[in-house]
């Protein structure tokens, strides 16, 4: 009786006293592994009178599971203490600042893209995708354009060799009127969209790059027009370069797939040092900014659309302007050569917010 006493608070000593997991699964091993101490009692059951083992059993099976309940709690404890130990040494310091890694930088165009993105979805607008890998259909048939206008000429755009199973020819997107096509022959308007994307031309100076990006507008519903198309550019565009007293004059043109069409000129004054600056009430001068138009009505029936019923507006602007005209690069050509000079100067913070969010025009 004394004996199984003192194994019992020897091995209870010892449990309490031990100091890691592998103290304490050598204490397992020593009292409930195979040659165990504790074992070896419950083995010595075998060997007893039924009167014995009725008096011994219950104790050295209490002492088994009194043994095996305080190892138990023991391990959890010790583990506990380990994993708050390593919360403690490895706790992160989100608040750190990073002093010395390399921080990449948000490139112009895509800024200037997510502010187009924030403008328009304030005015209801979603954003439309289409292949930059075009079909000549999509480019320019659909939009009206004719077999034998320039732009379809081979120093003018980018063709591929190959065709594709509707036998019409391959070639990169030379602007992102060809979403309008898609989007108008996909969705039922009302439609809001705006499209922005890669654009392709076989050009190269100061201002124009073989790739460079446009952002294309359309809004098809019933009874649009032509002071919808004003209202909205002007909306924009003072959200955009985040002042309120922008003059826009609309010159009247030509787009085969819009008529009327209009040339949208944004106002410009001068700073003190001879600078043009976007805005002022009384314009000194007038900066081409995009193309626009109402819907040509036999487009809109090309998708399916009856246009007695409806009706829409649409424009195209080159986002990288945009963001020449707000930012202040002089060189086209800089925006894609990928250096990291130009990034750090005219690249933006990853967090920076767009236009409206930060409160334009409140
Ligand atoms: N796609 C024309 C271009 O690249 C721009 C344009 C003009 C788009 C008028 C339009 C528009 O949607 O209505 O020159």
């Amino acid at each position: 009786m004394t004996d199984l006493d003192a194994i019992r608070s020897d091995l209870l000593a010892d449990i309490a006293g031990a100091a890691d997991a592998a103290a304490i699964e050598a204490i397992r091993v020593r009292a409930l592994g195979k040659q165990g101490q504790v074992t070896g009692l419950l083995k010595t059951l075998g060997g007893m009178t039924p009167d014995q083992r009725q008096a011994e059993g219950p104790r050295i099976h209490a002492l088994r599971e009194a043994v095996t309940a305080a190892i138990a709690e023991r391990k959890a404890a010790i583990e506990a203490a380990a994993l708050d130990g390593r919360l403690a040494a490895e706790r992160l310091d989100m608040g750190l600042p990073v002093a010395s890694a390399p921080q990449g930088s948000v490139h112009p165009v895509s800024q200037v893209m997510d502010e187009l993105a924030e403008i328009f979805a304030d005015l209801g607008f979603a954003v439309a995708t289409g292949p930059e890998i075009e079909d000549d259909w999509h480019n320019f048939t659909a939009l009206n354009i004719p077999e034998t206008h320039p732009a379809r000429a081979m120093h003018d755009t980018f063709y591929f060799d190959r065709t594709d199973d509707a036998g019409r020819k391959m070639l990169l997107r030379t602007h992102t009127s060809p979403v309008q096509i898609r989007t108008m022959a996909s969705q039922k308007p009302p439609i809001r969209i705006i499209a922005p994307g890669r654009t392709y031309r076989s050009d190269s100076d100061a201002t124009h790059t073989p790739m460079f990006h446009q952002v294309e507008g359309l809004v098809i519903d019933r009874g649009i027009h032509m002071g919808h198309l004003k209202w909205t550019l002007e909306t924009f565009v003072k959200a955009y370069f985040e002042r309120d007293d922008i003059v826009l004059r609309l010159r009247p043109s030509y787009f085969p797939f819009t008529e009327p069409s209009a040339e949208v000129d944004v106002g410009y004054t001068r700073d003190k040092s001879g600078r043009r600056v976007i805005g002022g009430a009384e314009p000194e001068g007038w900066m081409e900014l995009l193309g626009s138009g109402m819907v040509h009505p036999p487009g809109i029936a090309a998708c399916g659309l009856d246009p007695q019923e409806w009706q829409g507006f649409a424009f195209g602007c080159g986002i990288d302007r945009l963001a020449m005209l707000k930012y202040g690069m002089d060189d086209l050509r800089a925006f894609f050569d990928g250096d990291l000079r130009w990034l750090r100067h005219y690249g933006f913070a990853a967090l920076d917010v767009p236009t409206l969010s930060g409160g334009v025009g409140a």
